[in-house]
């Protein structure tokens, strides 16, 4: 793809600043628009920033107005899984409040182009593994739920406009930049491998050695561990799928609206997870066992047939053993510094 001028809508979050870098090696330039209030990241120096608010309208038709976005990618929502299930009107504002005023203001400055930033809890607890892009969509929490209404959203607006998207359902990101320029991020942290490695870490440099942060949410399930099982893919080759997405939209004025799932079809339990982190790491994991967290399905591992025949999308890290190494890196340049 030759020089592109992209959006990067939630370019501070963690998903979002590794497109930033991805898009920018590749040569393109990148426009940031977030409102900081959870990511971190401010761009390289040939970043453009504009700091607004999608629940704002004016903000985002300012930053559109005369830009000739090629691409817009939307990755800005609130997507917690456990927070969504206690704070379900603030995730349906501003998830769909937001991408609504997107919408609006791509339609009034004439852009297109969206990649939107969707998610496996589209789904719900599977019927069947592993789950293709036309498993039935039951999400069973409030963040899950908002990402399916976009999506429906994207695809009535393309039926009747010549607006195109394609929507990304990722299986859970995880990694980091592989030259360590940005790494995962959440305030608060809540994500398993940041809080495994964090434990990792503490136990290594004596800190706080004895207390015992780390829990698993559930060791009832009916997984063969009795924990919960993620199919987990590495945040570059999430970049990757984006880019992909994004020449497709530019190659094919045909496409309308489409969903693929982002996945390697493997399944690791939360269990697993802590024992690779323990080999990365060299040291045994201290944790304790709690209650269910509300709003977790059981099982999600996904196939990503579609996005590979489809976009050519090839994922590169396909074992939590091949993404975990990143993750350790990041953990210990974001502890060492804290
Ligand atoms: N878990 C624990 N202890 C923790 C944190 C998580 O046991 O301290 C468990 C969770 O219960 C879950 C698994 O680890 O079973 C993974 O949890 P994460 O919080 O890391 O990720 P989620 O699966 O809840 O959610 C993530 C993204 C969502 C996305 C989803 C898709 O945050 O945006 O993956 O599965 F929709």
């Amino acid at each position: 793809m030759d020089k592109k001028n992209f959006l990067v809508i939630g370019g501070a979050g963690y998903i979002g600043s590794h497109m930033v870098l991805a898009l920018e090696d590749q040569g393109h330039q990148v426009t940031i628009f977030d409102n900081f209030s959870r990511g971190q990241f401010r761009g390289t120096d040939s970043t453009i920033i504009f700091e607004g608010c999608l629940l704002n309208f004016e903000d985002i038709d300012l930053c559109l107005k005369g830009q000739n976005f090629d691409v817009v990618m939307h990755f800005a929502a609130f997507a917690y899984v456990g927070e969504s299930v206690e704070r379900p009107i603030d995730y349906f504002e501003n998830n769909i409040s937001g991408t609504i005023n997107l919408l609006k203001a791509m339609q009034k400055n004439s852009l297109k182009k969206l990649v939107f930033s969707s998610t496996c809890a589209v789904y719900g607890e599977p019927t069947y593994t592993p789950i293709d892009e036309i498993h039935p969509k039951n999400p069973v929490n409030p963040y899950g739920k908002t990402k399916l209404f976009m999506e429906e959203l994207l695809c009535d607006f393309s039926a009747s406009t010549d607006f195109q998207s394609i929507s990304l359902r990722y299986f859970n990101a995880a990694g980091c930049d592989s030259r360590n320029r940005a790494g995962e991020c959440h305030e608060p942290e809540t994500h398993l491998i940041p809080l495994v490695l964090r434990q990792a870490y503490k136990q290594i440099h004596n800190k706080n050695n004895d207390a015992v942060n780390l829990k698993i949410f559930g060791d009832d399930f009916s997984t063969p561990d009795g924990t919960c099982i993620r199919d987990y893919i590495h945040v570059e080759d999430i970049c990757k799928a984006h880019i992909l997405a994004a020449k497709r939209l530019l190659d094919y004025p045909a496409v309308k609206a489409e969903c693929y799932n982002l996945a390697n079809d493997k399944g690791f339990s939360v269990l697993d997870v802590i024992k690779a982190c323990s080999e990365v790491t060299n040291i045994g994991i201290n944790y304790s066992i709690m209650g269910r967290r509300q709003g977790d399905p059981e099982m999600l591992v996904g196939d990503a047939r579609l996005a590979k025949d489809t976009l050519g999308w090839e994922p590169k890290f396909t074992s939590i053993e091949s993404i975990i190494p990143s993750a350790w890196e990041w953990e210990q340049i974001k502890s060492k510094n804290e």
